[in-house]
């Protein structure tokens, strides 16, 4: 049977989320909003591409949570994105009254489904996520990782004037201003960048991607990026669709890795059929370590807003 995922929010991110697994000819797709007709006018858009770009798989639209009944992954894209001037941080308690009840529909409707939260603050979103649904944790997952390894990737080619596809990077942490790029990890056909590239322009290309972000929201000025968190999401969806054992930086639960305790936070994982099936704890030096931490205590301590 054709594996099924239904996208919670059909806003830019979901509907973006939608046309890139489409694309991919990987599963049928529900789009779920609490926006009445709205989905399902972009499921019929999407549907009606499909005989030029080469997918027949089903996409519906709908403002019943009930539809996504025997999905194997639910995507949570709903809720609230930043305008100018905001954190992801300052939509902490509006995301959570969404985050929330769309969880608990998840545990109602596709107890069997894994839960990817896209929704910002996004490593509080789903811890949130994960305590509503009761999931085991490595059934609920966050992206963020992967779309800021492909901001420092995108950066570091632009830098170098080579293809950024032949650049690898690993960026962890929270997603927000105290995410941690690694330089040291982070090549170009296996030649680490810290001999490409001098310290003072690592340390630029480091803060922008920092502030990815936050550039294209000013950019924008009426919402946040959507394209590349899309088909971010898409990567991740593909790797437990297709059980790849894909190596990757998610939001995911640590319980004493990297000395974190009971979070959802940035780490390298090991994504297949079984989710997070492995968190890999890296020999990172002194102030990555250090940075790391930092950042996990900044979220930590976020989670006492939503009474963790
Ligand atoms: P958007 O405003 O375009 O779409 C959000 C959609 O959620 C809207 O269609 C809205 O009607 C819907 N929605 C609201 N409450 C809902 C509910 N209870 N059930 C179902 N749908 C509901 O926003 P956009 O740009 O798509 O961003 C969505 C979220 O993703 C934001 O929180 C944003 O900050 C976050 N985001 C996260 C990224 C990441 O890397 N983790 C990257 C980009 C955005």
């Amino acid at each position: 049977m054709r594996k099924k995922v239904s996208i919670v929010g059909a806003g830019n991110v979901g509907a973006s989320t939608a046309m890139y697994l489409a694309q991919r000819n990987l599963c049928d797709i529900m789009l779920i909003d609490v926006v009445p007709d709205m989905p399902k006018g972009k499921a019929l858009d999407l549907s009606q591409a499909g005989p030029l770009l080469n997918y027949d798989l089903k996409v519906e639209g709908t403002d019943d949570m009930s539809a996504m009944a025997d999905s194997d992954m639910v995507v949570v894209t709903a809720g609230f994105p930043r305008k100018p001037g905001m954190t992801r941080e300052d939509l902490i308690n509006k995301n959570a009254e969404i985050v929330g009840p769309v969880a608990e529909n998840i545990k109602k409707y596709a107890p069997k489904a894994f839960v990817l939260i896209v929704t910002n603050p996004l490593d509080i979103m789903t811890f949130h996520a994960w305590k509503k649904t009761g999931f085991p944790p490595n059934k609920v997952f966050g992206q963020a990782g992967i779309l800021d390894s492909i901001r420092f990737r995108t950066f570091v080619g632009w830098e170098l004037g080579v293809s950024p596809i032949d650049v690898q990077a690993m960026v962890l942490g929270g997603h927000g201003d105290t995410m941690v790029p690694l330089p040291s990890y982070t090549t170009v056909a296996g030649i680490p960048i810290t001999e490409l590239i001098p310290a003072d322009r690592i340390k630029a290309i480091s803060d922008r991607t920092r502030d990815g972000g936050g550039e294209i929201v000013k950019l924008l000025k009426t919402g946040s990026a959507f394209y590349a968190p899309a088909a971010a999401t898409v990567d991740m969806v593909d790797a437990v669709l297709t059980d790849r054992k894909r190596l990757v930086p998610a939001s995911a639960y640590v319980n004493g890795q990297y000395g974190l305790k009971d979070m959802y936070i940035g780490v390298p994982v090991i994504m297949g059929a079984g989710g997070i099936e492995k968190v890999i704890e890296l020999k990172l030096s002194k102030d990555d370590l250090g940075a790391l931490q930092k950042s996990g205590a900044v979220y930590k301590d976020m989670l006492k807003v939503l009474g963790y």
